[in-house]
């Protein structure tokens, strides 16, 4: 059985239909990025794998633990399933620290010292153990958001949801980012992407998702989605970024 299983899924918003019966399975270990036009549901389809947002239809389940929002609820869910969004979100009032240890503690009633345990080998990992007592104020776009990163990790979430982790990031701060999510795949975490670097898409998922207008229209290993998108639209969508983004670091280092 699939991680999580994503089953007929439908959001509308008003008049608008945002997701259009989304089939989705995700295994173990996988990484999934999702690609798509602006306004294709991306985002909405992250939202709703969070409780973010009210389905109309649909079921998403999640190994051991059943139904989302139904067997389990949706705060819950959000201790197995972490979400870091194109905004850091951190308390701004509040040290990195007391940031990162906030939800374990509050939410999961672990205890100060081992939830600091783990905080402390986070940020070794992402480069900031120096940074731990400082404020969100004091730190760079990138370091806030491999801070949000850790933040969520110390939760020990059985899959991570990354929403454009990057698109307000400085460029010289994306790799940097883009760089502990790489690591993140090579440990083995699950996760499904949505971002606009499209060299960072190719190396780092087992699988493109490709979406447009609510529905996914088309998926495959990167080699074959970069190189020989089977729609039209994929095509298209492919031909515009090849035009936009020719030439970022990541496309160099590919
Ligand atoms: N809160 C909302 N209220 C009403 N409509 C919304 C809301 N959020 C999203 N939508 C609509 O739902 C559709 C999907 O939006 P979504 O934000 O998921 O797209 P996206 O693929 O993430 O786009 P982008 O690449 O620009 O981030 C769009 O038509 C959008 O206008
Ligand atoms: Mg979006």
């Amino acid at each position: 059985m699939a991680l999580l299983e994503i089953k007929n899924l439908v959001k509308n918003y008003g008049e608008v239909t945002a997701l259009n019966g989304i089939d989705l399975s995700v295994k173990k270990g996988e990484v999934v990025v999702i690609l798509g036009p602006s306004g294709c549901g991306k985002s909405t389809l992250l939202r709703c794998i969070n409780g973010l947002e009210e389905i109309k239809s649909g079921e998403l389940t999640l190994q051991n633990y059943g139904k989302l929002g139904k067997d389990i609820s949706w705060v819950e869910v959000r201790q197995h399933i972490g979400m870091v969004f194109q905004s850091y979100e951190l308390f701004s009032h509040m040290s990195v620290i007391d940031n990162i240890l906030l939800g374990p503690m509050k939410v999961q009633k672990r205890k100060r010292e081992e939830v600091e345990k783990q905080a402390d080998e986070l940020l070794k990992r992402v480069g900031l153990y120096d940074r731990k007592n400082a404020y969100p104020r004091e730190l760079s776009g990138g370091q806030k958001q491999r801070i949000a990163i850790v933040r969520s990790l110390c939760m020990n979430p059985e899959i991570m949801l990354f929403d454009e982790v990057t698109a307000a990031l400085d460029p010289e701060m994306v790799r940097e980012v883009l760089d502990v999510i790489l690591n993140l795949a090579k440990e083995g975490m699950t996760m499904l992407i949505v971002t606009h670097e499209m060299g960072f898409a190719r190396q780092v998922a087992d699988r493109i998702v490709f979406m447009d207008k609510g529905e996914i229209i088309e998926q495959d290993i990167p080699e074959y989605f970069f190189t020989n998108p089977k729609t039209d639209r994929a095509k298209a969508f492919l031909n515009i970024l090849n035009y936009e983004s020719r030439g970022t670091d990541y496309e160099q280092n590919i």
